[in-house]
């Protein structure tokens, strides 16, 4: 049983990306055979259009994944140009894609309906996926909710090529990653690069201090009782609390004649304390890049062994060998 997942190298990683992805990724880390987890710098080159950048953002991405427990050993890191397998199987899977089914992809379609052009590199990107998927026998992804649909995707590619050409790809299942871990970000939506509203994984603790301070709340007097669940504060302290830190917290919620200030102050104390283990792997790896540079080059091997498996098995299977 393979597991696999891609995250796009498009900046520097936040909390909603952490609780939401990667600490999935990293607690299904089992054997290195079975756990393929790689940096989609192909998928980020639709929107990173500064080459310094994308090579930057590519080795942060690998140094902020293994600093935060991702481990060779029991997992395969790579990057995803490293295994150029993938981008001819993505050929031989879009001779067979209907326009159709790429026009329904939100991606595509939430860009259009804005009324900007799309490249035909977003227009495509569902089929690359897919190849990134197929391309090692992965049985199941783990995901966000908004990837689903692509995963759907793969299915149907792979599904209509076995039908043309005979059973050569394995079917692939998503594993939808858990929702409740929707992390809200500084102005209480949800966490994303794109609103702007983010905490960072490794954003120095002085200045993450300075942004927790800033984080928006309501204006309520102190002494009225407040509903913790409802509180986009208290869910941040919550993803780092433990129960009975969460408890008394709550507990003052319910009780109210308290300040923001105190909760943002405990907040800060503990995010500062959870990510602090690896803050200082991290700072070891940075100082090491060859290090990491050689785990990438290990993992790429391990990856393009059972890429060209797969890829001959899939040129053979249509006849262009
Ligand atoms: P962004 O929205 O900041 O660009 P991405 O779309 O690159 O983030 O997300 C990478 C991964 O992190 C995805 O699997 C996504 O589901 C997860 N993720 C992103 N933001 C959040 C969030 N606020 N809460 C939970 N998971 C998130
Ligand atoms: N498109 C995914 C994202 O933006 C990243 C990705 C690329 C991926 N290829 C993949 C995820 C294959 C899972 C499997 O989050």
């Amino acid at each position: 049983m393979r597991i696999l997942s891609g995250i796009q190298p498009t900046g520097r990683f936040h909390w909603g990306n952490y609780f939401g992805a990667i600490r999935q990724y990293i607690e299904l880390q089992g054997e290195r055979q079975n756990a393929f987890y790689f940096i989609a710098n192909l998928h980020a080159l639709t929107t990173v259009r500064d080459r310094n950048a994308l090579a930057q953002n590519t080795l942060d991405a690998a140094i902020d994944l293994l600093a935060l427990g991702l481990d060779p050993n029991r997992a395969t890191l790579f990057v995803q140009s490293d295994v150029p397998e993938v981008s001819e199987l993505c050929w031989l899977l879009m001779t067979g894609t209907s326009m159709g089914l790429l026009e329904r992809c939100h991606a595509f379609k939430d860009k259009k309906a804005k009324g900007l052009t799309a490249d035909a590199g977003l227009f495509t990107y569902p089929v690359l996926m897919a190849a990134d998927i197929l391309m090692y026998d992965s049985d199941l992804v783990p995901v966000g909710e908004d990837q689903v649909q692509h995963i759907e995707v793969a299915r149907d590619l792979a599904a209509s090529f076995n039908y043309l050409f005979g059973e050569t790809f394995v079917m692939p299942k998503a594993k939808i990653l858990d929702s409740s871990a929707r992390v809200p970000g500084v102005d209480g939506e949800k966490m994303s690069k794109s609103y702007g509203n983010t905490l960072d994984v490794f954003e120095d603790p002085k200045s993450l201090r300075k942004q927790i301070m800033r984080i928006v709340t309501d204006s309520r007097p102190m002494d009225q009782p407040k509903v913790p669940e409802t509180d986009h504060l208290y869910l941040l302290y919550s993803l780092f609390a433990n129960d009975e830190q969460r408890g008394a917290m709550a507990a003052k919620y319910h009780l109210g004649g308290f300040g923001y200030g105190e909760v943002k102050k405990a907040l800060a104390d503990l995010a500062v304390d959870y990510y602090g283990e690896a803050r200082e792997r991290r700072k070891e790896f940075e100082a090491h890049p060859e290090r990491v540079r050689e785990i990438l080059a290990d993992g790429a091997a391990t990856a393009r062994k059972k890429a060209a498996d797969v890829l001959l098995r899939a040129q053979k299977a249509c006849g262009v060998k």
